[in-house]
């Protein structure tokens, strides 16, 4: 099969590989479509280094195949699973999804939502994952922001607070206005003309730029500012230290910190199965590329380009 080829950390190449045997718990998958995040880009680099601590593989790559949003059809059934068969459309993430062929868990698997395309399916399963776990418990009524509105998780962050009924106002950068108001946010602030103002019962950090002081003075008594993620933390422990020194505050005051671990499970992708077949989330796709230029599609995340999410279709 058609496939990127990573034997070690920083060095990958469109090449061939053999299919892979799904094992025990996992199916076979035609992969129609592979989604694009900043994960696959800490995968290929092998950095921030903490990551080689915490089982993604020391030397190199645990996997030989980058890629982990999929949206496929299943091909093989592997020994103990039930639930799947031959034919079914599904999404979710596994290992090496920058393949013609992936195994995939079952654990990780939902049935793709009706009424959408493979490359839109392929656009949920991390980004969305994330965005619906930090959101949990957010109230109707309730006011939340979302930085880096018009990034993967941000795109997601916007739409599901809106769903459970939140007034959500969303920052970014000029290019990304647009998407961010037609994603449904009340309020949109390009920082690069004025910074946000208000205060907030939830705060969706998706972009890491701002030291946690401003965060906390922008978040109302009892309320709780949910750090995602950054690429501001240095190539050593990716930040690590700020998620760290954010629950030492906590103590000191009745607004807190939830320094986000999403995980990637069937239930959280039916959820949002769920909310795409109501017509409440959409897969904001921004730009598409061929198997081929994979590569290319984690430079274009890397660097900032992309609005929306990116997506690899085979
Ligand atoms: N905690 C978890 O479980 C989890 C899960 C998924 C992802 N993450 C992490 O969360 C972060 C956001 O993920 P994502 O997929 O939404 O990324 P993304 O698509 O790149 O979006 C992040 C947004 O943040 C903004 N940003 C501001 N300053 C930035 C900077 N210095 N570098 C890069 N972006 C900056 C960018 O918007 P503007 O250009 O408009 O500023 C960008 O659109 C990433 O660091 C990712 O690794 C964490």
């Amino acid at each position: 099969m058609k496939a990127v080829v990573q034997r070690r950390y920083g060095s990958a190449v469109f090449g061939d590989l053999d299919v892979p045997v799904p094992g025990q718990g996992e199916v076979l998958l035609e992969v129609r479509a592979a989604g694009v995040d900043m994960g696959v880009w800490h995968l290929l680099t092998g950095k921030p280094y903490l990551l080689r601590f915490l089982g993604f593989g020391f030397r190199g790559p645990k996997s030989p195949v980058p890629g982990r949003d999929v949206a496929g059809v299943v091909k093989e059934i592997g020994p103990g699973v039930t639930g799947f068969a031959v034919g079914d459309e599904v999404f979710g993430t596994c290992e090496g999804s920058f393949a013609e062929y992936a195994v995939a868990p079952v654990s990780r698997l939902a049935r793709k939502p009706e009424g959408i395309s493979f490359t839109e399916a392929a656009a949920v399963p991390i980004s969305g994952g994330t965005a619906l776990q930090g959101l949990r418990g957010v109230q109707a009524g309730q006011r939340v922001l979302v930085l880096g509105a018009g990034g993967g998780v941000g795109s997601y962050g916007v739409q599901i607070a809106k769903a459970l009924g939140a007034h959500v106002t969303g920052v970014c950068s000029t290019s990304k206005v647009e998407l961010v108001r037609s994603l449904g946010a009340d309020e949109v602030f390009d920082y690069t003309v004025a910074d946000f103002t208000g205060t907030y019962d939830l705060i969706l950090d998706c972009g890491g730029a701002r030291p946690l002081s401003r965060l906390r003075g922008a978040t109302n008594e009892r309320g709780r500012i949910v750090l995602v993620g950054a690429e501001t933390g240095g190539s050593i422990t990716g930040g690590f230290q700020k998620s760290l020194g954010s629950l030492l505050l906590n103590p000191f005051s009745s607004k807190k910190f939830v320094p986000l671990m999403s995980t990637e499970r069937a239930d959280v992708f039916d959820e949002l199965r769920v909310l795409i077949e109501a017509g409440s989330v959409k897969a904001a796709v921004g730009k598409v590329f061929p198997l081929s230029e994979a590569l290319d599609a984690v430079d274009h995340v890397y660097s900032r380009r992309s609005v929306g999410k990116t997506v690899v279709t085979i």
